[in-house]
């Protein structure tokens, strides 16, 4: 399991990286962990921090035997190769690798499994991902509409999102070497050549990316009934 968690949310603003907001009792980062660390099927977690993170110390899982940490990269996508570099002495390149955003702390534990089911029988990997309802407008200058979008077969990507080791090291590699922009795992995966799967999850795993989105990742959790502190 990766979390990268070494951004310092630009979008967000304010001085606590959104990470480490106070979500229902407990740090955003403390709520993502939280369904991971004990789960049968995860052997362990490889967190991202920058260099100058001051705030995982106070994490509940920062001295947890199942979790270590990794150096966060410029980019999430080199802060997820360094702690697939971190995992590969540990781990053999066709063992599963799941990445799950710090940011995303309303993961339904149902959702989780679907993707952990959907592994058994596909050989490229999965990703947790929702229809996009809305009509989707294209503007280049942020201004004036230049066209709509087709809705039909737009899915928004979400996390976790799950390859082999050693497919993900590769594919990540090579974004790199083309100098390719990837904002999630599946991208770098799809420049292969290849097609991962797509499981429908619930649209309340949110990304925390805006301040309006803290109180709203605290209604959803209260919705799920996810216990508190
Ligand atoms: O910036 P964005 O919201 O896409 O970040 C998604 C996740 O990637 C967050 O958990 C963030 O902490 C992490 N990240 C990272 N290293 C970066 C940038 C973002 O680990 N350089």
């Amino acid at each position: 399991m990766v979390i990268p968690a070494a951004g310092v949310g630009r979008r967000f603003g304010g001085n606590t990286p959104k990470q480490y907001l106070e979500l229902a009792g407990a740090m955003v980062i403390d709520q993502v962990l939280g369904q991971f660390v004990e789960h049968d099927a995860i052997s362990g977690c490889v967190v991202a921090l920058s260099a100058d993170d001051g705030y995982w110390p106070d994490s509940r899982y920062a001295q947890h035997p199942r979790v270590q940490r990794a150096p966060g990269g410029r980019e999430r996508c080199h802060s997820v190769a360094n702690a697939l570099a971190a995992l590969t002495p540990l781990a053999d390149d066709t063992d599963w690798v799941l990445v799950h955003d710090a940011a995303r702390p309303c993961l339904r534990r149902q959702d989780l499994d679907a993707l952990l089911e959907v592994l058994r029988d596909e050989p490229v990997g999965a990703l947790l991902a929702v229809p996009v309802h809305d009509t989707v407008k294209r503007s280049r200058d942020g201004r004036h509409v230049e066209g709509t979008v087709p809705r039909a077969a737009l899915w928004r990507a979400y996390t976790p999102q799950a390859f082999r080791l050693g497919l993900l090291r590769d594919a990540l590699r090579e974004a790199d070497r083309r100098q390719q922009a990837v904002t999630d795992d599946a991208s770098a995966v799809e420049l292969l050549g290849l097609q991962p799967r797509l499981v429908e999850g619930h649209g309340d795993n949110i990304k925390i990316t805006r301040p309006e989105d803290l109180p709203l990742a605290r209604f959803f959790l209260e919705q799920q009934g996810r216990p508190c502190g």
